[in-house]
């Protein structure tokens, strides 16, 4: 198969790609059948995002979404690397639609994402999952119709994981919830941070940012769309635009972002503490449609931790940036991430997170076990705890955090929040589930026709978790 070897993906190869959608739709049409497809999004949202777009390219393809993997024409699994177990739960996914995919050779099988863009994991798949049609890595996803094209003529499989550092690529079709009132924009794809413990810089490239004009332009026909939430996404947001001249800074970005009209809430994620300027702080704190909701991952709270997992700051330093943004925003939230066991880590150094958390008091945590990945340099360094141990503290601190989150909550009590409104709750569905500007979900109940709009609801409730309401008339 030829190999376009390119940096920025040119208008002409769009084309082409557009050309292969436009052959695939047809020779379903001449089939006379309306084909299913099933996309699987393992990971953060920057999967999401990128599932957002396989799915634009496969409704010109003129496929329609399915909820079963069984029955669809086309099964796309978009993989996570970030921790063993999102792998795991894929070679399980893979193991169990062999029989499937040997009663129904024409079902297409396609893996793509994190996962693949790993050299060992791509041979072991090659080696041991003939079921896989398509192996494709993070920088060729927009071939995908391409790839299809090839398989439907020749019927051989197709591999490649090109590893470069990554192309940007504009100008797909995208697919998103037409009825949600929020939406995700990449600015920027890549790490350059290489974090001691993190695959993401070895599957994603290097740093590269999106022109200012394509993301305003994307944010405004969201916008005009009936979109009322934009978050700002990319692995480290505050490196936005280092990586060429003449690009606006992050903060400038977001004012630019927040000058457009009936753009009501503005998120951004994530952020390295490293690149927090006090820029940023005051764009946030001058604009009333920047959410005043930091995530901010902290990872440990152990200095000695810190410098093992390279991530360039103390504990001190990121209190620092805790205390300024607070005096510039008393009702700011933060929320966080945590690794528990990153292999030096002993139960001092975990004292000096838990610690943190005391004082930080976020709203909430995502906190992780360490999970060792192959080629990163914390995979060489020795436990200092054993497995239980880590186990052990991972759930003393979720307890912590339970009962912090739970005093936190309280301060919403008897107040008015101006909520945008998600979907029908996953628990309750007669509930609704939305959320407030620092990010908390409220349960309450509502007609779904509410959903996408903002509204008052007056909280009523209060858990760790989450927030119970009621709609006050209008
Ligand atoms: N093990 C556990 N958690 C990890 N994360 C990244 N790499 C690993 C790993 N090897 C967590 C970090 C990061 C979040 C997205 O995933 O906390 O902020
Ligand atoms: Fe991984 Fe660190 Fe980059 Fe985040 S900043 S993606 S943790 S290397």
């Amino acid at each position: 198969m030829e190999r376009v070897n390119r940096k920025t993906v040119g208008e002409d190869e769009i084309r082409r790609q557009k050309e292969y959608m436009a052959q695939i739709a047809s020779m379903w049409e001449e089939m006379g059948k309306a084909p299913l497809c099933y996309v699987e999004t393992l990971g953060c949202q920057q999967n999401e995002n990128d599932s957002q777009r396989i799915l634009g390219m496969l409704r010109e393809m003129g496929y329609q979404s399915t909820t079963e993997p069984i029955g669809a024409d086309i099964i796309i699994f978009n993989t996570c690397a970030v921790r063993e177990n999102a792998e795991k739960k894929m070679f399980g996914r893979l193991g169990t639609l062999k029989p499937y995919k040997e009663e129904h050779p024409d079902v297409l099988i396609v893996v793509c994402g994190c996962m693949s863009q790993q050299e060992h994991i791509a041979k072991r798949i090659s080696e041991t999952y003939r079921q896989v049609d398509i192996l494709m890595g993070t920088h060729n996803t927009y071939r995908l119709p391409e790839y299809m094209a090839d398989v439907f003529e020749h019927r051989q499989n197709i591999r490649d994981i090109e590893n470069t550092d990554g192309y940007i690529v504009e100008g797909l079709p995208v697919c998103r919830d037409p009825k949600s009132g929020s939406a995700w924009v990449s600015i920027m794809y890549g790490c350059n941070n290489f974090c001691s413990y993190c695959v993401v810089p070895y599957v994603r490239g290097r740093e590269r940012s999106r022109e200012v004009e394509e993301i305003l332009s994307e944010c405004r026909s969201l916008v005009a769309s009936g979109v009322k939430e934009i978050t700002l996404l990319g692995q480290n947001v505050n490196s936005y635009g280092n990586d060429r001249d003449g690009l606006p800074s992050f903060p400038e970005l977001l004012r630019l972002v927040s000058d457009i009209e009936g753009l009501e809430r503005i998120r951004f994620m994530s952020s390295h503490p490293k690149d927090i300027s006090d820029e940023l702080l005051d764009v946030m704190a001058e604009r009333p449609n920047i959410c005043r909701s930091l995530h901010l991952p902290v990872q440990s709270g152990s200095d000695r931790v810190l410098k093992e997992m390279n991530r360039r700051y103390t504990k001190e330093a990121y209190l620092a940036i805790i205390r300024k943004a607070r005096e510039k925003m008393p009702n700011i939230a933060f929320t966080t991430d945590i690794i528990v066991g990153f292999p030096t880590e002993t139960n001092e150094d975990f004292a000096e997170t838990l610690d943190l958390l005391k004082t930080v008091r976020y709203d909430m945590i995502f906190s992780f076990i360490y999970s060792k990945r192959e080629g990163t340099p914390a995979a060489n360094m020795p436990f200092a705890l054993s497995k239980e141990e880590i186990q052990k503290n991972f759930e003393a601190m979720l307890k912590v955090q339970e009962q912090i989150s739970e005093e936190n909550s309280k301060r919403f009590l008897g107040t008015v929040q101006k909520v945008l409104v998600e979907s029908v709750s996953k628990q309750n569905d007669k509930r609704l589930s939305a959320r407030t500007e620092s990010n908390k979900l409220v349960n309450f109940e509502g007609d779904d026709s509410l959903i996408g709009q903002m509204i008052d609801v007056k909280i009523t409730k209060t858990g760790p978790w989450h927030l119970t309401g009621e709609q006050i008339a209008e």
